[in-house]
């Protein structure tokens, strides 16, 4: 099912190019993205046109966890109460390019995010998707899949049963 591909040394040259609109999101993947995937910081996934050969958008997962207490409470209760936090997989950054936004590709990203992040935590424990929203803007995006916001702090997370049911549903 999986739309996208690992950033790799193919990509070197499309990088550069990359305009989301968002300075911190473009400097990222320009000049930042593959030290990171070489440090095992995060995992980058691009999408490219098939077409143009350019980079219609990418996101990056890495590990995370969520403290307890930022959990709130009908999610809380599905946890062990020896635990101080949740297991969560951060899909830390997610952006179209400019050229390419509006056309469901940021929707086809996001469900490609979701399902492999669904198939990670049959091997490595997740009980969430957590995103960290740039703005406004982009938690109005995640708040329209359903992404629920961290009391006391910007973040948002869905549970991992829920992305599971979307896969068993399709
Ligand atoms: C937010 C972003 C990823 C959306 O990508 P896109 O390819 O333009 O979005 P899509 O065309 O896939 O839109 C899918 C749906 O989301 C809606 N949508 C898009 N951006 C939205 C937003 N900011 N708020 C609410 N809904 C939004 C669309 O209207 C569409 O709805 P529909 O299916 O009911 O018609 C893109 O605009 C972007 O990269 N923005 C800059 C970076 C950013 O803010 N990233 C967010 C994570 S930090």
């Amino acid at each position: 099912m999986a739309t996208t591909v690992i950033l790799s040394h193919d990509h070197r040259t499309l990088t550069s190019g990359f305009n989301c609109g968002k300075f911190l999101l473009d400097t990222y993947i320009k000049t930042q993205a593959s030290q990171d995937v070489k440090r095992k910081l995060s995992a980058c996934f691009v999408s490219v046109d098939h077409v143009s050969g350019l980079i219609q958008g990418y996101y990056t997962f890495s590990n995370n966890s969520i403290p307890l207490g930022l959990i709130p409470e009908n999610y809380k209760n599905k946890l062990p109460v020896s635990y101080s936090s949740g297991p969560a997989t951060l899909l830390g950054r997610l952006a179209v390019d400019a050229r390419f936004q509006g056309a469901g590709i940021g929707k086809m990203l996001l469900i490609d995010a979701l399902n492999r992040s669904h198939e990670i935590s049959q091997s490595v424990g997740s009980f969430a998707v957590v995103v960290d929203p740039l703005d406004d803007e982009a938690a109005r995006f995640y708040t329209k899949y359903g992404f629920i916001l961290l009391p006391d702090s910007h973040k948002m997370f869905l549970p991992m049963k829920t992305v599971g049911r979307l896969f068993e549903e399709n």
